[in-house]
């Protein structure tokens, strides 16, 4: 049923969060025993302290809809009531099928339709976007938006530069009609194509099929101009947030939290630091979790609900920054 209230137009709300991470926590200290590392380089470099490995048998699609049934759980829907399913990733477990269907496969949910969607650690905020539209056009009533990445499936072991980065763990997300006031309030993205070559994975799609060449030269893996990406999502995350407040007439002040892509805590206190906000204002849980790329955003969500720190009425943002180059922010009245 379209949502008809005087509130138009129509808005989308997260109305309900779930995770999932594998068991297996990778300390600093275990990668420092096979890579030239250590835990003091990891800790003051980038904020993390551990990382979520999965274990045998663990893919983004497992890890997804474990996430999808537990916030199915939670919010007591059954499987034939959920419209459309999205799911942001890098890692989907294969080219095709996408990753929707087998997670629509696994949950059982019968009256779904759904799809994949690539926007690397900007995905979930794509996906969300997408989602919205669903519920703000009338067209559903519920949209499920999954963020989930298996980084450890792309990740040069040998590479310190990369490995102590990345993460594996999944994040799901309830959107439906928002009472009036509440919800997504605006949204604001970008993509920059001449970052295509500072954050990618050279080899196994059309332009560098699978091939012995490939593999020998690691080709399969993720690389980073780690310098170049960090400068730009420094600068992108802070104009991004500070771009979407001031068109809907507010100030930094007036954020109840800062919910930032994960990707270094020095990425999160430069951007706090410009938008003139305490630190403890940009939701972190890099040290936990590392950057899990699309599961990034549910992650810090699910732990500022979990601890209690978003209240009914409060203006968060999100802002996200990722190879592409892509850039994604998000305006909502928890509630
Ligand atoms: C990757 C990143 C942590 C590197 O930090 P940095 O301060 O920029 O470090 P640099 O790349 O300048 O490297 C500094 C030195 O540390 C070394 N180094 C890199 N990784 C290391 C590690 N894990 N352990 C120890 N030393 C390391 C480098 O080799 C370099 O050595 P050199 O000076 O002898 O050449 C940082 O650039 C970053 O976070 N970039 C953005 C990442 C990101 O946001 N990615 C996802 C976007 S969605």
């Amino acid at each position: 049923m379209p949502d008809t209230s005087q509130d138009n137009p129509r808005r989308a709300a997260i109305t309900g969060v779930a995770t999932y991470v594998p068991d297996r926590i990778v300390t600093n200290a275990e990668l420092a025993r096979t890579l030239d590392t250590s835990d003091d380089w990891i800790v003051t470099r980038t904020g993390i302290r551990e990382r979520r490995r999965g274990g045998p048998g663990e893919t983004t699609s497992t890890m997804g809809a474990e996430a999808v049934r537990r916030l199915m759980a939670a919010k007591g829907l059954a499987p034939d009531q959920v419209d459309v399913l999205i799911v942001a990733t890098v890692t989907p477990d294969m080219f095709f099928p996408a990753t929707a269907c087998l997670i629509q496969d696994q949950v059982g949910l019968q009256s779904t339709w759904g799809f994949d969607l690539s926007a690397a650690c900007s995905g979930f905020l794509y996906a969300l976007t997408t989602g919205a539209q669903f519920v703000a056009s009338g067209v559903h009533r519920r949209v499920i938006v999954v963020g989930a990445d298996l980084m450890s499936a792309i990740i040069d072991p040998l590479d310190r530069t990369t490995a102590v980065l990345f993460g594996d763990g999944a994040g799901a997300v309830l959107l439906e009609p928002a009472e009036p006031g509440f919800g997504i309030l605006d949204f604001l993205h970008r993509v920059d194509g001449s970052g295509r070559n500072d954050l990618f994975m050279p080899a196994g799609g059309s332009l560098k099929p699978p091939s012995v060449e490939t593999v020998v030269a690691r080709e399969h893996f993720l690389k980073q101009n780690g310098r170049t990406v960090f400068k730009f999502a420094v600068s992108q995350m802070a104009e991004s947030v500070e771009r979407l407040i001031d068109r809907n007439g507010l100030k930094a002040s007036d954020l109840a939290v800062v919910i930032p892509h994960q990707a270094n805590q020095r990425i999160l206190d430069a951007t706090a630091d410009r938008l003139g906000l305490a630190h403890d204002r940009m939701a972190s849980v890099i040290g936990r979790y590392g950057n899990t790329t699309a599961a990034t955003l549910p992650l810090a969500l699910d732990d500022l609900v979990r601890a209690g720190k978003l209240e009914r009425g409060d203006l968060a943002v999100f802002v996200a920054v990722g190879a592409g180059f892509t850039v994604g922010a998000t305006l909502m009245r928890w509630g």
